[in-house]
């Protein structure tokens, strides 16, 4: 392994050029007019697989955005890891707050700034790098190794779930492996094992046929931005309890061991704060923060629309106002049983003076992957080595709905090497990620291959 970790110690200035390259195409998925950038991406990809030293490297047609693939297979006998990762990006807006345009790759101290950085592509890149590293140095992967990077993950992986059904031979392996997660701490190695699912919902209220003026009309028909709020408010209770009937009903109590687990990770939530700059934090009474975050599920509204929102005044009486809603779920919670839950209670709550559409927008299921697999305790291993620390093991409060289905469909245990940070700004503007992550990701991935052979 020294000639492998020399010769990536010794590349690392090569791979954030590469690095940078990847960042310079805007693969906005959710977007059509990226459409062509999406192509341009997955040839990119296509481009570092057969670099890298892979085979069979192919970019698959899809309804929406190509899937890359390519494998080698070299090693019979051992283990094969799968790695997944994505190569689409959230959009850029607002594009007035980024300090530097987030497809110009920038360079500040120790972080790459761009938009795409952490999530996903600054992580992915981490594994195309190791197994390269393993051809450059005149090796072969210690074990077999099988690449797939989509570009859909940011709008719900459709493409790939079909593909995953009709393709489980393909994408046969012994473990999947991930970066699209973070790490606890900057430099301290870490496992996650568990992701919260997800259920999004848009709500529309509709009260009279027009907008009306606000003097002419206002107090003689409900108001749907007002109607709407007091919908919104209704969704928690003092202690920050979720209000749906039965949203609880399916939650897994917390284990001992879990309960120890994040209570020997010592957060802070005094550090948490102050980051922030918020004065106190809030939640479900009786909680951690940690237990906030990764263990119990939550109901935000992520945005709403209604009304003049320009500039000056204007003296308005809404005809519509709607709210997108997310609820971030954990085991053994179901989206579909949520969104039907949800949608019953909004409309026990609304008055008859307005209408009221609930729409589901996309779900995905929560996962706890067990601590105990061999290909788990190989990354521990391989994290610890590369950080030169003991890896901790965390959940995430963020989904990837894909991450269930891999374990289903594979029969395989996900390997969740968080690389980020949670303060990188993902999905927000200036999103960076650590340099020094990187580095020492592409290391943990060389000597997770490694680890993994020995299993
Ligand atoms: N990389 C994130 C998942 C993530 C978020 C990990 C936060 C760690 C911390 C992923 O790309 C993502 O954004 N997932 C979406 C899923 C959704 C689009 C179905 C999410 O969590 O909102
Ligand atoms: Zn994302």
């Amino acid at each position: 392994m020294d000639q492998v970790v020399n010769y990536i110690k010794s590349n690392n200035n090569n791979y954030i050029e590469e690095l940078k390259e990847y960042l310079r195409i805007p693969s906005v998925s959710t977007l059509s007019e990226h459409k062509p950038d999406m192509q341009k991406c997955a040839k990119f990809v296509a481009g570092k697989l057969r670099d890298a030293g892979l085979s069979k490297v192919k970019i698959i047609k899809t309804e929406k955005h190509p899937l890359v693939y390519g494998e080698w297979m070299g090693a019979p006998g051992k283990p094969t890891v799968l790695i997944y990762g994505h190569y689409d990006v959230q959009p850029v807006d607002p594009i007035e707050l980024w300090t530097n345009p987030p497809f110009e790759p920038t360079i500040v101290g120790e972080e790459i700034y761009a938009r795409g950085a952490n999530d996903n592509k600054g992580q992915n890149l981490v594994h195309i790098k190791s197994v390269e590293a393993f051809f450059k140095t005149g090796k072969k992967p210690p074990v077999n190794v099988k690449f797939l990077i989509e570009g859909e993950e940011e709008v719900g992986s459709e493409s790939l779930e079909k593909f995953l059904k009709t393709e489980k031979k393909l994408l046969a392996c012994d473990a999947v492996l991930i970066s699209d997660t973070s790490l606890y701490k900057k430099g301290v190695p870490t496992i996650n094992y568990g992701l919260r699912g997800l259920c999004y919902m848009e709500v529309e209220v509709t009260g009279p046929n027009r907008d009306l003026h606000s003097g002419s009309f206002g107090g003689s028909v409900a108001n749907p931005i007002n109607e709407l709020a007091k919908i919104i408010a209704k969704f928690h209770d003092k202690n920050g309890k979720i209000t749906i009937p039965n949203f609880y009903a399916d939650v897994k109590k917390l284990t001992k061991k879990e309960k120890e687990n994040i209570k020997n990770l010592k957060f802070s939530d005094k550090a948490f704060a102050k980051e922030l700059k918020v004065k106190e934090l809030q939640g479900e009474k009786n909680y951690s923060t940690l237990e906030r975050l990764w263990v119990r599920p939550t109901l935000d509204c992520n945005g709403i629309i209604g009304g003049f929102t320009g500039e000056g005044a204007k003296t308005v009486l809404p005809s519509k106002a709607s709210a997108k809603i997310s609820m971030r779920l954990v085991p053994d919670q179901d989206p579909k049983k949520i969104a039907k839950e949800f949608e019953k209670y909004v409309k026990s709550i609304t008055p008859k003076s307005v209408a009221i559409k609930v729409t589901a927008m996309h779900g995905g299921l929560p996962v706890v992957i067990p601590l105990e697999s061999k290909a788990m305790q190989a990354a521990a291993k391989a994290t610890s080595k590369a950080f030169g620390k003991k890896t901790v093991f965390t959940r995430e409060g963020g989904s990837i709905p894909i991450v269930v289905e891999f374990v289903k469909q594979l029969n395989a245990p996900a390997i969740l090497m968080g690389l980020g940070l949670d303060t990188d700004d993902i999905h927000s503007p200036n999103e960076h990620f650590n340099l020094k992550s990187f580095e020492l990701g592409i290391l943990s991935s060389a000597y997770f291959l490694d680890e993994f052979s020995k299993i």
